[in-house]
């Protein structure tokens, strides 16, 4: 297409052989493998976005005082390429990812990087990397664009100068167990945003501000924590990487309303539209914890699930918080979501949407 080649490639001095590539694929986690490549670009103020190429990937060379290391200004994004039966590469909806970057660099200060020169680098390094996009289903190149302030500059303002690059990772699932319910501790201890707040954007140091809730949760025997909102602490916000669904016996669905402090998500958008189009109510609003944790103990609210780009769409087993514990054993519309929205990510059910970009 005519957005490819518009980051170079350079020559790699030592890229993996074909038998590393098979070796890796053959037993993919989520996010400790890497590509070759990576796509960078950089950004002053002079001269825009320049520099751009798709290069090795390999250690950075930074300023100690790059205002990233010492302010957190840092954005970055996550999506995935899928191999088709045919050996065609497609992402998913790598515009929506494009517009995201450019909200969350608004918030942050930062450049917003033109959403054609965030799917060319997407396509760049994705052909680079062609030989690490696994073709097992569950599995998939995910793909991790981002930006920081790469100025070396101790005062605390936007910074002049900008860095972005996209790593590529090839990953399974994200939760060892796999489409397994995974068990959710809802803290009233900590909080992830609060209006007026970061919690909208995907920046970094929202996800540092979560790391001693999940720990907390982990030290008490549960694999994810799910925050509630910091005003009355009532209403179900995220996990914190992963938006929360809940089903109810007359087969409506709800999710949590986006009040400014949760991550909008681009797989929660796209099982909203998918349970639309099926007919199916959904309804975004606040969900207070109470009320559910009740509607659980009676049977109004039969299923949970979370879902996100790394975790895509699992189903919520166990859930508990300071005074409650209770557990649901449905999956069957998760499974049908599941189904569904990875159809049409691996190109086995029709994409009525056209929300699959072929790389
Ligand atoms: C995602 O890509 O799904 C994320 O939100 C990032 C992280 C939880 C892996």
């Amino acid at each position: 297409g005519k957005l490819a080649g518009r980051f170079p490639l350079y020559a790699h001095p030592s890229p993996s052989s074909d038998q590393e590539v098979a070796q890796v694929l053959k037993k993919l986690q989520f996010g400790t493998a890497f590509g070759d490549f990576m796509s960078a670009a950089t950004y002053t103020e002079d001269e825009g976005w320049h520099r751009q190429g798709t290069i090795p990937y390999g250690p950075l060379s930074l300023d100690p005082a790059a205002a990233v290391l010492h302010y957190s200004q840092e954005i970055f994004e996550g999506l995935k390429a899928y191999r088709h039966a045919d050996n065609s590469i497609w992402a998913f909806r790598p515009n929506y990812n494009a517009a995201r970057f450019q909200a969350s660099a608004r918030r942050l200060v930062m450049p917003e990087m033109p959403t054609e020169l965030f799917v060319a680098s997407l396509i760049d390094v994705v052909r680079a990397d062609t030989r690490w996009v696994p073709d097992l289903k569950g599995s998939a190149l995910y793909l991790r664009p981002f930006m920081f302030a790469s100025e070396g500059f101790l005062g605390v303002r936007p910074a002049v100068e900008y860095t972005y690059l996209c790593i590529t990772s090839p990953v399974g699932p994200y939760f060892k167990s796999g489409f397994q319910p995974v068990s959710i501790w809802v803290t009233k201890q900590y909080h992830r945003a609060m209006p007026g707040g970061t919690g909208a954007a995907k920046t970094g140091g929202n996800y540092a501000a979560g790391l001693i809730a999940q720990q907390d949760a982990k030290e008490r025997g549960f694999q994810q924590v799910c925050f509630l909102d910091s005003v009355q602490g009532e209403f179900l916000e995220e996990l914190g990487g992963m938006n929360v669904f809940a089903v109810s016996k007359d087969g409506s669905v709800r999710t949590p309303r986006l009040t400014g402090t949760i991550l909008e998500g681009g797989t929660r958008l796209s099982i909203i539209q998918l349970l639309r189009d099926q007919g199916r109510e959904v309804i975004e609003t606040d969900i207070s914890i109470n009320q559910l944790v009740s509607d659980i103990k009676s049977g109004e609210v039969v299923e949970m699930f979370v879902c996100g780009t790394a975790a895509v769409v699992t189903p919520i087993g166990h859930l508990a918080g300071e005074n409650f514990d209770v557990t649901l054993d449905n999956s069957a519309l998760t499974e049908q979501v599941y189904d569904h929205l990875t159809g049409i990510q691996y190109g086995t059910i029709e994409d009525t949407h056209n929300w699959m970009y072929r790389l």
